[in-house]
């Protein structure tokens, strides 16, 4: 099943297969846990197939579904309808690369934060292409790239005991439609909602504010998100 085409068609996420390279890692589980959970099918990525099946074991003994399945980064890509980028900032230039060709035609949802660490705490790394999005853009000119995650947290997601993230995500692109249904994706989690943000080239300050949020967990023991004012719905 491929995400909608045309902005007349109907979404519904849980007609959608979701694809998540790195889903091994901690945002990787705290998304596909949440998607699963929602009944959305889940593919799980991983450089090593057989780490990315038993992380998707775990997902669906953790989420009592049987609708999470893992393989490699590259037949992850290729097999599902909208993939994840969930993967280290060192590694998502040549990761991307090597995905080009599964990812064309594909909704890509990009979370990744160019964040460094050092004794001071968390701090914004430059990006020569403007943004960490704005570079899968670049590497991908077929895939319809968004921006989307980058600031919330892994913990609260990964903990299903908590009934309610509570947080917006924003999303960011140049493609309506395509971030119409990265908003869809946000708003299957509860507690949780899908934000229009901007077009790909403002992804920059989105993906770096994660550096203030660390900074913040740090201080107050918490894991904290985002949330617009003076929005109804
Ligand atoms: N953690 C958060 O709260 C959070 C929140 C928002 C956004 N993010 C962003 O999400 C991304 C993932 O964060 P994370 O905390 O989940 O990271 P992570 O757990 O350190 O890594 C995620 C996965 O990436 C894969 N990976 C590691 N090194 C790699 C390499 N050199 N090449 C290709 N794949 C590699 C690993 O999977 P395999 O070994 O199985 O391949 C790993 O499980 C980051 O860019 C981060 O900025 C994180």
């Amino acid at each position: 099943m491929s995400a909608p085409s045309s902005s007349e068609q109907p979404i519904d996420p849980t007609a959608w297969t979701v694809g998540v390279l790195g889903g091994t890692g901690n945002q990787g589980k705290g998304l596909a846990l949440r998607w699963a959970a929602a009944g959305i099918k889940v593919i799980i990525g991983s450089r090593a197939a057989e780490r990315a099946e038993n992380s998707a074991q775990e997902y669906c003994s953790a989420t009592g579904v049987d609708h999470v399945r893992g393989t490699d980064n590259a037949t992850c890509a290729a097999e599902a309808d909208i993939v994840l980028a969930a993967i280290p900032w060192e590694s998502h230039a040549e990761t991307l690369t090597a995905l080009a060709e599964p990812l064309k035609g594909k909704i890509l949802i990009d979370c990744v934060n160019p964040i460094g660490f050092d004794k001071k705490g968390p701090y914004p790394l430059p990006v020569e292409e403007g943004s960490v999005a704005q570079q899968a853009e670049q590497l991908l000119p077929e895939t319809r790239v968004t921006a989307a995650f980058h600031n919330v947290s892994a913990v609260l997601l990964a903990d299903l005991e908590q009934p309610q993230v509570d947080c917006d995500v924003l999303v960011l692109g140049d493609d309506r439609e395509a971030t119409d249904v990265v908003r869809a994706l946000a708003d299957v989690i509860p507690g949780v909602r899908g934000v229009y943000g901007g077009r790909l080239r403002n992804a920059y300050q989105v993906e770096c504010l994660t550096a203030n949020l660390i900074a913040i967990n740090r201080r107050y023991k918490v894991h904290a998100g985002i949330k617009i004012t003076d929005l109804d719905g």
